[in-house]
């Protein structure tokens, strides 16, 4: 617990960092990497140039500081961050860097009014969170059987194309087998050297079938550039150089974002896009387990050509007795056959869907939720307005969490 002179430091810090929090993460990583160049290869670059990752930080240490006294509220976010910190290799020794160059971007943003008492406090506060971290992490690599940082060699065995911009991607051990067990909606870290600089660099990406399967497969939509930004470096690499007999190292499957299979509640299952990739897993997780449970799975592309992994869901409809689907396309191309492939054009309105495939309500259902981040906000707006209680709502973000819902 942090002490009762911190404490007021800590509760007056709020509103500064509802400010300028997002000056200080910034600050922060500057000035770290550029103390320490080597972290650079630790930290998604992309996120870094875009700017989620300063705000993702930003917005972790405004929760945590709003939220000092409400371990319930902060405990998602820190389950969230010890899974992301392990799928990267995050170690203890890491923590006394972090500590020392967020205490200095505090001093520094703050200038004279980084009073001693508040760098104090934030120092004590920073250690306790630190601690928390750090021991969760020493947890989870112990229960998953790995150290930090240790990524396994897999051989690809089969690279598929799906529509324009996805491609699937088999992944084995050398010896043919499976790379190990994981929860369907768990995912991984890829690693890729980049050839134009040499830049070493992760990716999460979610494991896309059943744990059941000799294999794991991972599905990655290549992130092209547009309008001056810079196309996405791991995912073009993957769309250009995955070839069968390749190896790739990755990380064990890590996320808390996995629902509860053994239940008999409704299962509803809403994504966008790419996004769809963890559903799919669950979806053919139930196929592998000959599940009757009542499953909904409703989902947003763009049209035919960018609905993700169909094949996958035209197999789950034939095996799955209680799955029921809900498909919007926001610009249906000719080919594409409404009220056969797909349900409705244009966005997908939640509440229409919902009240179509599960009419008798939400009261017990359990949700997971995957897509782009205004997506995410629509989706979980409307999950509230239809009484889900937000505990029943389990998000995955395909890149750093905003906790936009939260804050
Ligand atoms: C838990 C998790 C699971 C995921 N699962 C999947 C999955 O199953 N399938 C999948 O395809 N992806 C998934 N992702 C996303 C994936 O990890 C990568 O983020 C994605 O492939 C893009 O990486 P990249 O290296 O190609 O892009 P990056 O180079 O990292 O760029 C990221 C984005 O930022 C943009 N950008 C680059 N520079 C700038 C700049 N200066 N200003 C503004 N924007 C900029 C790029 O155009 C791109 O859109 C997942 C992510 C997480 C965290
Ligand atoms: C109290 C200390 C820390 C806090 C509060 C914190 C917070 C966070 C948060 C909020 C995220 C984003 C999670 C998400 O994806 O939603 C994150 C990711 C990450 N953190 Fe930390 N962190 C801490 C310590 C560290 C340390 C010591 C390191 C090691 C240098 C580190 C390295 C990383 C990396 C590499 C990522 C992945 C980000 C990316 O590449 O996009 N963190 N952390």
């Amino acid at each position: 617990m942090l002490t009762t002179a911190a404490r007021p430091y800590i509760d007056a810090s709020v509103p500064v960092l509802r400010e300028h929090g997002l000056a200080l993460t910034s600050h922060f990583y500057r000035r770290m990497f550029a103390a320490h160049p080597e972290l650079r290869q630790l930290f998604n670059q992309g996120n870094q140039a875009s700017g989620v990752q300063q705000q993702s930080l930003a917005a972790a240490v405004l929760a945590y500081a709003a939220n000092i006294d409400n371990a319930a509220a902060l405990a998602p976010v820190m389950e969230r961050i010890v899974h992301k910190h392990a799928a990267v290799g995050i170690r203890p020794a890491h923590y006394p860097i972090v500590g020392r160059h967020l205490l200095g971007a505090i001093a520094e943003v703050l200038g004279d009014a980084a009073t001693p008492g508040l760098l104090a406090a934030w120092d004590e506060a920073y250690w306790l969170l630190a601690g928390e971290l750090i021991a969760a992490e020493a947890r989870l690599y112990q229960t998953v059987g790995t150290t930090p940082g240790a990524l396994q060699p897999l051989v690809i065995q089969r690279v598929e194309r799906d529509g324009d911009e996805v491609l699937s991607i088999w992944l084995q051990t050398p010896e043919g087998q499976s790379p190990g067990p994981f929860l369907p909606g768990q995912y991984i870290s890829v690693e890729a050297i980049l050839p134009e600089d040499g830049l070493r660099q992760l990716r999460q990406y979610s494991l896309s079938d059943a744990p059941q399967q000799p294999w794991w497969r991972i599905t990655v939509k290549r992130e092209d550039g547009h309008d001056g930004v810079a196309a996405g470096r791991v995912s073009n690499w993957l769309h250009a150089q995955a070839q069968v007999g390749m190896t790739l190292r990755c990380s064990p499957a890590f996320g808390d974002f996995h629902p509860d299979l053994a239940g008999e509640a409704p299962l509803v299952l809403v994504s966008a896009g790419v996004g769809v990739t963890p559903m799919v897993s669950v979806l053919n997780t139930l196929v592998a387990q000959r599940s009757t449970r009542p499953v909904v799975f409703v989902h947003a592309a763009r049209s035919g050509r960018h609905h993700a992994l169909r094949a996958d869901l035209a197999a789950a409809r034939q095996a799955l007795p209680g799955l029921r689907t809900w498909i919007c396309y926001e610009h249906p191309q000719d080919e594409d056959q409404l009220g056969t492939e797909f349900d409705r054009v244009g966005r997908l309105d939640l509440r229409v869907a919902l009240a179509r495939l599960l009419p008798d309500g939400l009261s017990e259902a359990d949700v997971q939720l995957c897509g782009p981040q205004a997506f995410m906000r629509a989706q979980w707006q409307a999950l509230l307005g239809l009484q889900v209680p937000a505990e029943r709502i389990h998000r995955e973000v395909f890149g750093p969490e905003l906790l936009d819902h939260l804050l």
